[in-house]
């Protein structure tokens, strides 16, 4: 029996990773920029045991249903492969973290489980190959291996891969208000949200071209400590992916009438001279960017509109961590 432990944060992309050119591979359409956060994440334990008969996969306590649990084999088999290891394994994961709400909870949750196997099988992997090994299991993962800012390069399957970008602590200034709107399993997963919309979107071409430029701006943004630069590709980007989603066929929007109201929030409350932007995933949450210097005025501002309930402060979060086993399991010999 070999067991292992892990904890991942959640990450926020900034410039978003939206499509894929390679759906087994998961290798994305364009290059993406993250802020790992500390406010949501999963801490996953995994058992590898000689008299298990099949993977069996446990969340929050619960056994989870084929389908879900099919997903999760598909990546062990990889690892099982790449470790040399044949054995099944059980999994009890749990998300501090809304499941698949548009909070990243496949993020945090892909990535733990990329650290868990990591322990377990004494894989030794390096945190380059850790992201792509996250990456595999899901695309916004293989950020989630680095706290601060990440980028996801494209690449190949070798290649494709996230690295830490350098900002000499920058992060540590910033601070995310997360207005939860609903934290309910969204009706379109990002997967199939994005399928759709590079099948379809007539928009999606505009989207790449954008990315790419955006990228670029991002990345001055970190070098310069700009916020106010960092701010505005953020909301940018953010409003250009949801904008591919209006043109796919058929057309979806992860947005919500609360979603538009907490963009306008922030809108008024930048107005009023208080630097703060918005971004938004595949769901109706809305996560506001700020510097922390500013963090508390604009809680008070939204807290207006919002109950206190609603509001999550979050700041930069650490990377991937191994975590300490409950009893003294052996970990897999080299
Ligand atoms: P989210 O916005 O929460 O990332 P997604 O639709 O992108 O939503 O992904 C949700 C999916 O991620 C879940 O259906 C499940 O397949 C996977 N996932 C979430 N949490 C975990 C976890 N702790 N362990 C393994 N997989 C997870
Ligand atoms: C909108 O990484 O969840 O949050 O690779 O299919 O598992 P899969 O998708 P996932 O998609 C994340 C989409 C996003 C943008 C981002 O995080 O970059």
């Amino acid at each position: 029996m070999y067991k292992g432990k892990a904890r991942a944060y959640t990450n926020i992309a900034l410039i978003k990773y939206w499509g894929k050119k390679d759906e087994a591979l998961i290798l994305p359409m364009n290059n993406s920029l993250s802020l790992t956060l500390d406010a949501f994440y999963t801490e996953t334990s995994i058992t590898f045991a000689e008299d298990f008969a099949e993977d069996r996969f446990f969340l929050d306590g619960i056994e989870q249903s084929a389908a879900a649990t099919k997903k999760i084999s598909a990546f062990l088999d990889m690892i099982r492969s790449e470790a040399d290891c044949p054995l099944y394994a059980s999994i009890d994961s749990r998300n501090f973290v809304p499941t698949a709400a548009g909070l990243a909870s496949s993020a945090s949750g892909l990535a733990a489980l990329a650290g868990a196997c990591n322990e377990a099988l004494n894989m030794q992997l390096s945190v380059e190959e850790l992201s792509r090994l996250a990456r595999k299991g899901s695309g916004s993962a293989c950020r989630s291996i680095y706290g601060g800012f990440a980028e996801w390069q494209q690449g190949t399957d070798d290649t494709s891969y996230a690295l830490q970008v350098a900002s000499d602590d920058w992060e540590n200034d910033l601070s995310m208000i997360f207005i939860l709107i609903n934290d309910q399993e969204k009706e379109v997963s990002s997967r199939d949200g994005m399928r759709r919309t590079v099948e379809t979107s007539s928009f999606y071409d505009g989207w790449l071209t954008a990315a790419a430029k955006d990228l670029v701006t991002i990345k001055q943004a970190i070098a310069d400590k700009d916020f106010a630069a960092l701010g505005a590709v953020t909301e940018a980007n953010a409003l250009k992916m949801h904008g591919t989603t209006l043109a796919a066929q058929p057309p979806f929007t992860y947005w919500s009438p609360e979603s538009l109201r907490a963009m306008d929030c922030v809108r008024h409350i930048r107005q009023q001279g208080l630097p703060c932007y918005f971004t938004m995933d595949a769901g109706p949450n809305v996560k506001v960017l700020c510097q922390k210097r500013d963090e508390q005025a604009i809680l008070d501002a939204l807290q207006a509109n919002f109950t206190p309930e609603q509001l999550v402060l979050a700041h930069a979060g650490s990377g991937l961590t191994a975590l300490p086993l409950e009893n003294d399991v052996p970990k897999m010999s080299k």
